[in-house]
């Protein structure tokens, strides 16, 4: 049995490559092995899969998604999160530290990536905490677990409150080379609020959380990440204000990148009123203007990830009052189709929303994925641009059903992966 695919006739698109043409892509060996005339004979011995009218780009990379595992399996787990993943288009996620135990040492580390090689259906790349039970005081022992396979580290959840702590990260981090991922929020600022500060909250009697909660900290780890002259990554970027100070950062030559997540450039507030949990992330839905911010963050660079930062809760949890509900979107599945309205609104190319959802997050965290080039590992999307559903729950492959877009109407659906020379087909899933 030959070991060689053929994708053909689709169009192909590699930014890093600078390819956007309909052409034959081949995968021999688990790896990319060329790109060439559509019109050109296939080898007969070769698998052919026929990609007209689709796009093939690089398989997704989600540096953001909470996989739960080890501990709140009841949320998610590496198996069904991976699923979820490849359902969504991705063929590799990284996966967030606030687990129980949290990934603060080697022995997680390692666990994850045993489990994810066992049960996974994609890769997946772990990122480590900053510092010891994501409590924020002592550092996590980074280098082992960057030897046992972390490729960055962050307390996402949670802030690094104490600015001396996070300097000392960044002073590790630069000796070490990987980024810091931070999750900006203070929380003194947000207090005990639940939602986005503002008219809405007053109406609805919910605490809220100003955008200075986000954009003191986005302010702070830029300075400190400027001192050390180390890397920083701003997760979850959801206000004007963060995409302002990020621009002026990148202009001034700090080594600093950032994400957003689909649901902060598609919907506000609004989104909250009804008390819908499904609604309730942090950083909170924001504002019209917020979103236009981000837009054009997305359109000039400023904004080089999207991420989904999936966060599946149980239904069971976000049946709790608004307050008491925790906060999180299961995201990997409805990622794709909310990212490619961008391109429909002409604020994203095709090859800049393969770059912000495959390339860049392959760059920032040093993986070799993100790239159809000879040699490259096997990781495809086939994705049919056209093809239009309406986001339901029930058909989620992840454990979390908790999505504020049931049914939304979304065109652009992935059709098929590659997973490091492996087809699968995911209309069959
Ligand atoms: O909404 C969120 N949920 N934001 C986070 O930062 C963490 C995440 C979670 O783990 O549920």
């Amino acid at each position: 049995m030959s070991n060689k695919l053929i994708i053909k006739n689709g169009r192909v698109i590699d930014p890093s490559q600078n390819i956007d043409s309909v052409c034959d892509l081949v995968i021999e060996d688990c790896k990319i092995s060329d790109i060439i005339p559509a019109s050109a004979n296939a080898n007969s011995s070769a698998a052919v899969i026929d990609a007209s009218g689709m796009m093939v780009m690089p398989g997704l990379i989600d540096m953001h998604a909470h996989l739960r595992e080890p501990g709140f399996e009841h949320k998610e787990t590496i198996a069904s999160g991976t699923l979820a993943a490849i359902k969504g288009g991705f063929t590799s996620v990284c996966a967030m530290p606030n687990t129980n135990p949290v990934n603060d040492s080697a022995t997680v580390t390692t666990f994850i990536i045993k489990r994810a090689m066992k049960r996974g259906s994609c890769s997946v790349y772990p990122i480590g905490a900053i510092t010891k039970g994501q409590n924020g005081e002592e550092l996590a022992e980074m280098g082992m677990m960057l030897e046992a396979g972390c490729v960055a580290f962050s307390d996402d959840g949670r802030p690094v409150m104490n600015a001396l702590v996070m300097k000392r990260a960044f002073e590790y981090s630069k000796a070490f080379g990987f980024p810091l991922i931070s999750h900006c929020e203070d929380m003194n600022l947000t207090a005990n609020g639940v939602m986005n500060e503002g008219s809405i909250a007053t109406l609805l009697g919910l605490a809220g959380i100003p955008r200075s909660s986000e954009e003191t900290i986005v302010s702070r780890d830029i300075m400190l990440a400027e001192e050390a002259g180390a890397r920083l990554h701003i997760a979850h970027v959801s206000t004007k204000g963060s995409v302002e100070i990020i621009r002026r950062a990148k202009d001034r030559g700090v080594k600093v990148t950032a994400e957003t997540c689909p649901h902060y450039f598609t919907t506000t507030e609004e989104m909250v009123i009804g008390y819908n949990t499904n609604a309730k992330v942090n950083p909170p839905l924001r504002c019209a203007d917020d979103i236009a911010a981000i837009k054009q963050g997305l359109r000039d660079g400023t904004i080089d990830v999207i991420a989904t930062d999936h966060a599946p809760h149980h239904a069971d949890e976000k049946l709790l009052e608004f307050d008491r509900a925790p906060s999180g979107i299961s995201g990997l599945e409805t990622a794709l189709g909310l990212s490619l309205r961008l391109v429909d609104e002409g604020v994203l190319s095709y090859a800049d929303l393969c770059t912000k959802m495959s390339l860049a997050p392959a760059r920032i965290l040093g993986l070799d994925k993100g790239t159809l080039k000879k040699g490259a590992c096997a990781d495809v999307v086939i994705i049919d641009p056209n093809r239009e559903y309406s986001v339901s729950s029930d058909k989620f492959l992840s454990k979390g059903k908790n999505t504020p877009f049931e049914g939304m109407t979304l065109k652009g659906m992935p059709a098929a992966v590659v997973v490091k020379g492996k087809y699968i087909n995911i209309l069959e899933l």
